[in-house]
C-alpha cells in the first residue's frame, strides 16, 4: 500500500475537535462555492439574449431575497465564531496537572528541558496520556514551534515568554517544525516527538542525565546572581520575599495590583522598575544580557519551588524515580 496521508495523525487529546471545526468549514465553503457556480452557470444560459434588440426586465430589488442573504451567512458566520471560540479556549486553558517543559528556539534549533534536567536537541520524549505544557522562549528571531499532529502551534518571541499545552493520545514518532521564517536553514529546524507509554518514559528519564533539575540550576543561578542578598526569605531583606509568591496579588507603588505569574517574573527580572512592589525602593539593577533564556526560565522554576501549591503541582507531574539526581555545575552565562 502507498503510504501518502492527506492529513497527519490525530495524536493529542483535542486534534478531533480541531479537526471537525475544519471540516466544517471547508464544507460549507465548498458548498457555496458549487452553489454558486451552477447558479451563475445556469442562469447565463437561461437568461441570455435571443435577439439583438432585446431589453432586460426592470426589477426594483426585493427586500424578503436581501434579508435571507444577509441573514444566513450571518448565522454561518455566528456558528464558526462559537465553535472556534469554544475549541480556542479548550486549546487555551492550560490543565493544573500539565507536565512543564521549556522550550527555546534559537537559529536554527529547539532546545528542551525537563523538569529533571534533561536536555534534548531537536526531539522530545513524552509520555502518553500527560498533559504537557511547553514554556516556550527564543534566543534571537521569531520562530513558531509547531506540532502538526498534536493540532498546536505557538510563537517563540524574543523578549518574552508564550506557552502551549496539549495530551498525547498516541504512541509513536511525530514530527516538530519551525513555522516560522527565520533565516537560511529554517527548513533545517525540525525535530521528531517520541510519545512513549508512561512506563518507558520513566525507563527513559532516569538514563542519560549530565545536569540536575532546572529548580536545582535556579537556585545556585539565585546565589551567583546575588538575588539572595536582597530577597531573603522574610521580608526584612531590600527586596520583597519570593516565598509563597507564585500566583498572588501584589500590590504595587502606583496602587496598582498584578498577579505573579511567569510574565510578571520576567519582567521583574529584566525590567525591575517597570512594575515596583509597593514599599521598597527601586534599587534592583536590571538583569538585562545577564541571564541567557535557559537561565530565566531556571530562575522561574527555582520560583515555582518555593511557593507551595505551585511545588505540589510539579511534584506530582514529576518522576519519583528520577528524583533526587547528582547535580553537575554547569556554565552560565
Ligand atoms: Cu525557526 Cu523558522
Amino acid at each position: 500500500m502507498l503510504n501518502f496521508p492527506i492529513f497527519p495523525s490525530q495524536a493529542s487529546s483535542y486534534a478531533g475537535e480541531v479537526d471537525l471545526l475544519y471540516f466544517f468549514i471547508v464544507a460549507v465553503t465548498v458548498f457555496f462555492t458549487v452553489t454558486i457556480s451552477l447558479a451563475v452557470l445556469f442562469l447565463a444560459i437561461r437568461f441570455r439574449r435571443r435577439h439583438k434588440d432585446e431589453v432586460g426586465a426592470p426589477i426594483h430589488g426585493s427586500l424578503v431575497l436581501e434579508l435571507t442573504w444577509t441573514i444566513i451567512p450571518l448565522i454561518i458566520a455566528l456558528v464558526i465564531f462559537g465553535w472556534s471560540a469554544q475549541v480556542f479556549f479548550t486549546m487555551s486553558r492550560i490543565p493544573n496537572q500539565a507536565m512543564e517543559i521549556s522550550a527555546v528556539g534559537k537559529r536554527w534549533m529547539w532546545k528542551f528541558q525537563h523538569i529533571t534536567g534533561q536536555r534534548e536537541i531537536n526531539a522530545l520524549h513524552l509520555p502518553l496520556g500527560q498533559p504537557v505544557k511547553i514554556l516556550i522562549a527564543s534566543e534571537d528571531v521569531i520562530h513558531s514551534l509547531y506540532f502538526p499532529s498534536f493540532r498546536v502551534k505557538m510563537d517563540a518571541v524574543p523578549g518574552k515568554w508564550t506557552s502551549l499545552w496539549f495530551e498525547p493520545t498516541q504512541t509513536g514518532t511525530f514530527h516538530i517544525f519551525c513555522a516560522e521564517y527565520c533565516g537560511n536553514n529554517h527548513s533545517g529546524m525540525i525535530g521528531t516527538v517520541t510519545v512513549m507509554e508512561p512506563r518507558d518514559f520513566q525507563a527513559w528519564l532516569a538514563g542519560g542525565r549530565q545536569e540536575g533539575p532546572p529548580a536545582q540550576l535556579g537556585e545556585r543561578l539565585f546565589s551567583q546572581l546575588a538575588c539572595n542578598t536582597c530577597h531573603l526569605e522574610t521580608n526584612q531583606g531590600r527586596g520583597p520575599s519570593l516565598k509563597d509568591l507564585m500566583g498572588t496579588q501584589v500590590k504595587l507603588q502606583n496602587g496598582q495590583t498584578v498577579t505573579v505569574d511567569e510574565t510578571y517574573i520576567r519582567e521583574s527580572i529584566l525590567n525591575p522598575q517597570a512594575k515596583l512592589v509597593e514599599g521598597y525602593q527601586p534599587l534592583m539593577p536590571t538583569f538585562q544580557g545577564l541571564v541567557s533564556e535557559d537561565g530565566l526560565m531556571q530562575l522561574l522554576a527555582y520560583l515555582k519551588t518555593l511557593s507551595k501549591p505551585a511545588a505540589e503541582a510539579q511534584t506530582a507531574a514529576t518522576v519519583p524515580a528520577a528524583a533526587a539526581p547528582a547535580p553537575a555545575p554547569a556554565p552560565q552565562r
